[in-house]
Formats: structure tokens, sequence, C-alpha cells
């Protein structure tokens, strides 16, 4: 059993935004803004705030704005700070946190696949997962709770949530065994996208995992699954088999920003925290409301 300091995390960008088009035509998900933040940072900053020292970001065909994001944009800090303005040069200076790199998936095989170009990253240690779609907000961030769990049982933790019912067939789901303490489970199987009629509960994995890197060996000789992709959940599901897996209750709220819907409400709950234009906002808001109210 190993323990580890969690240091390191991945974040699996290569997947193509259909749910967003044709905004994502010739841009990354990734890169849609939360007021003035690509999604992507917002997950960037969860990983910083739970410890992480490295990032590795897994991208793909038309994701290299990504990369320049988190690059060092020279002619625009020059230019800031010719014109002396601080303020924001301090917002695109390189200063993440954490050490940041980048790999490309060659194949759109799936998650699992993607999760695999980050072996050699990774090495012997176990490492955080977070996908790019959902913005986890919480006192304690998520990826934070994870790494703090592991460190009670050295083994896999994976985050589930409630959903609806009807949405089984959109996620990963829990058949829970047990439960080993308040919102920590004994998982029996984990089931990728399982219909209605299937799911064996409505636990969903909801994106954020602490694995150990037992998980390579099992992600290289994993055949397709479900949509003829290498899923993690499978994988997973593996794993558990010879080490637990445990599930972890996030109980915090959770921002699909990977559908049209989701994207508005994250701007405006994000929007009427942002100092600059939330009393803007809420005005905005209550003269809506006042005139739909009429209609
Ligand atoms: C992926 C995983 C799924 C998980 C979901 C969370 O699916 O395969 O198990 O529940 O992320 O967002 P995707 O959304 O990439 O289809």
């Amino acid at each position: 059993m190993r323990t580890n300091k969690v240091k390191k995390a991945i974040i699996p960008a290569a997947g193509s935004g259909t749910r967003l088009l044709p905004a994502t035509k010739a841009m990354a998900k990734e890169m849609m803004p939360i007021v003035d933040k690509p999604t992507i940072q917002l997950i960037v900053e969860e990983a910083v705030a739970s410890g992480i020292e490295e990032i590795l970001i897994i991208t793909g065909k038309g994701k290299r704005p990504i990369e320049d994001h988190f690059d060092a944009n020279i002619e625009l800090e020059a230019t800031l700070r010719e014109k002396g303005k601080l303020d924001l040069l301090k917002l695109v200076e390189d200063n993440f946190g954490a050490k940041i790199y980048f790999v490309r998936q060659p194949y759109p095989k799936g998650l699992g696949d993607a999760v695999l170009q980050a072996k050699a990253f990774v090495g012997n240690e176990p490492f955080v997962v977070l996908l790019g779609d959902d913005i986890m907000s919480d006192t304690t961030p998520l990826s934070k709770q994870l790494i703090d769990s592991y460190y009670k049982t050295n083994t896999s933790q994976i985050a589930v949530m409630e959903v609806e019912p009807s949405q089984t067939s959109s996620y990963g789901i829990i058949d829970v065994d047990s439960q080993l303490e308040e919102g920590l489970y004994n998982v029996k199987k984990f089931v990728e996208k399982p219909k209605p009629e299937d799911a064996p509960s409505n636990l969903a994995i909801i994106g954020r995992y602490l694995l150990t890197p037992d998980i390579f060996s099992i992600l290289e000789n994993l055949e397709p699954g479900v949509g003829g992709e290498i899923q993690l959940t499978d994988a997973i599901d593996q794993l558990n088999r010879t080490q637990r897996v445990f599930a972890k209750t996030f109980r915090g709220v959770r921002y699909d920003t990977g559908n049209k819907l989701g994207l508005i409400t994250t701007n405006i709950q994000y929007g009427l925290e942002h100092p600059e234009v939330k009393e803007g906002l809420k005005q905005y808001i209550i003269d809506l409301a006042k005139k739909l109210e009429k209609e």
C-alpha cells in the first residue's frame, strides 16, 4: 500500500464539444468563458487549491488555444506593462500556481485511452483526474476531499452525486455495496452509461477521481466498452475487484458547463459573485424578472 503525497493531476481535454455547437466548431469547449475565465482555468484552480503541484492536460486536435492560454504571452505582458495597466498584467501573467504540461491523445479512443496518455507523467504515484465539463463548488475543493479520503484508506476514490434517474445513460453509475461512513461507499460495480431501466442506482460519477497508478496496466489491456470507446469506468470496475475503490458523495454544487443551459446559468452564478459585474447583473436580473412577470 502507498501513502504517497498526492502532487499530480491530469485534465483530459481532448473531447469535442458537440453540445455547444456551433460555438465549439473552431474553439476548444474548455476555453468557453465563465464570466472572464476559461472553464479549464477554474478546473486548474481547483487542483491548485487542493495542493496539486503538477498538472498534465491531455489535448487533441484543435486544442492549441488551451496551450497558449497557460503559456506566457510576452507581447501582451510588455504592452500592459508599458501602459501601466498593472491590474490587467496580474491577470495574464503566468501564475497558475502549478507546473502545467501537455500531451496529445492521437486518436479519440475514449476517456480511458486519454488517461492512459498520462502513464509516464504519473509514474508510480496516486493522482487526481479532473474532467473539464463540470465546475465543482464547495468550501473544501472536491479534489481535496478525495485526496484527504485517500490518505485515510490508501485506495482510489471516485466522486459521485445523485442525478435524475432518467439521466443515468449520460454517466458512469455505481452499484452500492455498503456504507463505510457517512457518504463513503464500498462499491459492487461501476457501470458506464446504463439505460435507466438497467441502472443499479442513480449515484453518478461526476468527473473527479483519485486513482492509484495500478489503473494503467488495466487500461493498457482493456477492450472497448460502451460506444466502442476505452472507458475509464470499466477500468475502475476491474481495479475494484483487486483493490477497493471507494465512492464518495459530493455535497457541494455542480455546474455542468458542457451544455448550453448549464453554461448560461453558471455564468449567471459566477457573475453574481464577480466584483466587477455583480451589481449590474443583479439589477439586470431584478428588472428582467419584473418584465417577465408582466408578460
Ligand atoms: C464521462 C465518464 C462518465 C462520467 C462523466 C461525468 O462521460 O465516462 O463515467 O459519469 O464523464 O461527466 P462523458 O461525459 O465524457 O461522456
